[in-house]
């Protein structure tokens, strides 16, 4: 095991683990949305787990930072937090809130997030954008939830782990990216309806299955 210093209190993390799983398993939480637990290869595409390190310029992602000994991080620094708000207002510039309404609520990273960085969920200042159409129907058993989605990936990283190839991708570039599915030609329902893994870590509830509300 390496001992490291994080806020300033010692923990300890295996060889090999990642500063922000080391942290998150010491109950010290950094926001993350893309980090998937078990899952080595990190797309690092939500620009959230900032942490400061001693001797560090800039912060960085803690998602790919692996562990030493002796290493001193901060996570709550103004540089970081600062960060965090920023990559969290841009998502929730294209996200349509409607909690009351959501299969997430209550249950949701965003809601979690913009509660710990004191953010409101509501754009504010920042010009507001949503995707259309707002419901891609297309799959035989889920519905995908275009403005809820926050592009984490995750749905697409356990469906590749579990299934060797994705039934689901990106498609399209910049603001317009979605996710979705390769057709539905294959016998997609029978495996989706027995596996789930994308609807379960999905962090908002931009996969729902099409028999829930
Ligand atoms: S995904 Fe989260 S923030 Fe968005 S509407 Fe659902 S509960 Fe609210
Ligand atoms: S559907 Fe959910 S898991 Fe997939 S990219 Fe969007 S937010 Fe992430
Ligand atoms: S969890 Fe590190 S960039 Fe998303």
């Amino acid at each position: 095991m390496l001992t490291l210093t994080v806020d300033g209190k010692e923990i300890q993390a295996k060889k090999g683990t990642t500063l922000l799983k080391a942290c998150l398993d010491n109950d010290i939480y950094i926001p993350n949305l893309c980090y998937i637990d078990g899952i080595e290869e990190t797309a690092a595409s939500c620009r959230l787990c900032f942490v400061e390190i001693e001797g560090e310029e800039k912060p960085v992602t803690s998602c790919t930072v692996p562990v030493k000994a002796s290493l001193k991080v901060k996570t709550d620094t103004p540089a970081v937090r600062r960060l965090q708000k920023t990559a969290l207002r841009l998502l929730l510039s294209v996200h349509h809130v409607d909690c009351k309404n959501c299969p997430a609520n209550k249950k949701c990273a965003l809601q979690d997030m913009a509660k710990f960085l004191k953010v409101g969920l509501k754009p504010g200042h920042l010009q507001h954008c949503l995707k259309e159409p707002e419901i891609d129907t297309s799959h035989p058993c889920l519905d995908y939830y275009t403005n809820r989605c926050v592009l984490c990936g995750k749905c697409i990283q356990v469906c590749l782990t579990h299934n060797g190839q994705p039934e689901i991708t990106f498609a399209r570039r910049g603001f317009n990216t979605v996710v979705s599915f390769f057709g539905t030609a294959k016998n997609e329902k029978d495996s989706c309806d027995e596996c789930i893994r994308c609807v379960d870590i999905c962090p908002v509830g931009a996969l729902v299955l099409k028999s829930s509300p």
